[in-house]
């Protein structure tokens, strides 16, 4: 198959002012895309889009808001004519808790960034990825399937938008158009250095094998998924090691899950998260 060239196309990258989101659009941009970054605070977002080049603009809005992702659609067909590519990117992470220790509020608000968000960016963009025999992605991550201890929403919702992409996929392929998955393990961003900042976190990630638990950068992130746009991969995956767990799942994940429930450590670990509450901090997207 031929490839899918990124010369003169459009990418919407939502969470693009830092991170995967900006590494990405950087491999997008320098492939010859044009980019509209769109994340939380327009000032940083625009300011990113500016260090890009003049080939990319910067949007503030939120992907729980329909009507503000129409219209950053709207905004991006204005300046460049058409929107080819929607990269739905934008995530939060809580801190590691137990679902009994979680705030309420936070649980709902990573499904409704994680999950809804990803739809509502989707949904928003759907008639210009299908009129331009475009691409979706969606970004999952290796937690929509490993054992989401501590992470239960953040779980719930990537295994949510795996299910999307995949059915996305199926009935964008009438129209020309595509959409993948993209799993990352760990990547070193801010997500997880503030994710794995408290010692209950540091604990757990000691008990994952070390090669698991090596970091990639966002720029290798970016360029894994720039290269899976050009080839209308349905899935990519970085490290690519975690594609033997991806295809092993169906074997791994109940041997997992039992060590998860009978591991000395591991439990201990999960016995003094319980105790300790997490709420929901002007961080995760909306004020207190
Ligand atoms: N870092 C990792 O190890 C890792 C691994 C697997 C998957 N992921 C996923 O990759 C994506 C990017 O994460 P990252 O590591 O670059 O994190 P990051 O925190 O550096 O970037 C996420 C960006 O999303 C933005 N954002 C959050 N809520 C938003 C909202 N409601 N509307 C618009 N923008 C919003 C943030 O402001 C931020 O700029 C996320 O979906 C994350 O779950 C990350």
């Amino acid at each position: 198959m031929s490839k899918y060239s990124l010369a003169d196309k459009v990418a919407l990258v939502t969470g693009g002012a830092q991170g995967i989101g900006l590494a990405t659009a950087r491999h997008l941009y320098e492939r010859g895309a044009s980019v509209v970054l769109v994340d939380l605070d327009p000032e940083a977002t625009i300011l990113a889009a500016e260090e890009l080049g003049a080939r990319a603009i910067g949007i503030g809005a939120d992907v729980t808001d329909i009507g503000a992702m129409q219209d950053v659609v709207a905004r991006a067909v204005d300046a460049f004519g058409r929107v080819d590519i929607v990269m739905a990117n934008a995530g939060i992470a809580p801190a590691p808790a137990t679902v009994r220790a979680m705030d309420p509020a936070l649980f709902e608000r990573v499904l409704d960034v994680n999950a809804l968000g990803v739809y509502r960016t989707v949904h928003a963009a759907l008639p210009q990825v299908v009129e331009n025999k475009g691409q979706v992605i969606v970004v999952a991550s290796v937690y929509a399937f490993v054992n989401g201890v501590m992470l239960a929403p953040y779980a719930m919702s990537k295994a949510a938008v795996e299910q999307f992409g995949r059915a996305l996929r199926g009935e964008l392929a009438q129209h020309g158009a595509s959409a993948s998955v993209a799993y990352f393990g760990f990547v070193d961003t801010a997500m997880v250095q503030e994710g794995f900042a408290s010692s209950v976190a540091q604990r757990f990630e000691a008990t994952f094998p070390s090669f698991l638990r090596r970091r990639l950068t966002a720029a290798q992130a970016g360029k894994a998924v720039a290269d899976g746009i050009e080839d209308r991969a349905p899935r990519i995956i970085a490290p690519r090691r975690w594609t033997v767990y991806s295809v092993l799942r169906g074997l791994l994940n109940p041997l997992l899950d039992r060590r998860t429930e009978r591991n000395a450590t591991i439990q201990g670990i999960l016995r003094d998260a319980d105790k300790r509450q997490i709420t929901l901090s002007s961080r995760d997207g909306i004020s207190r």
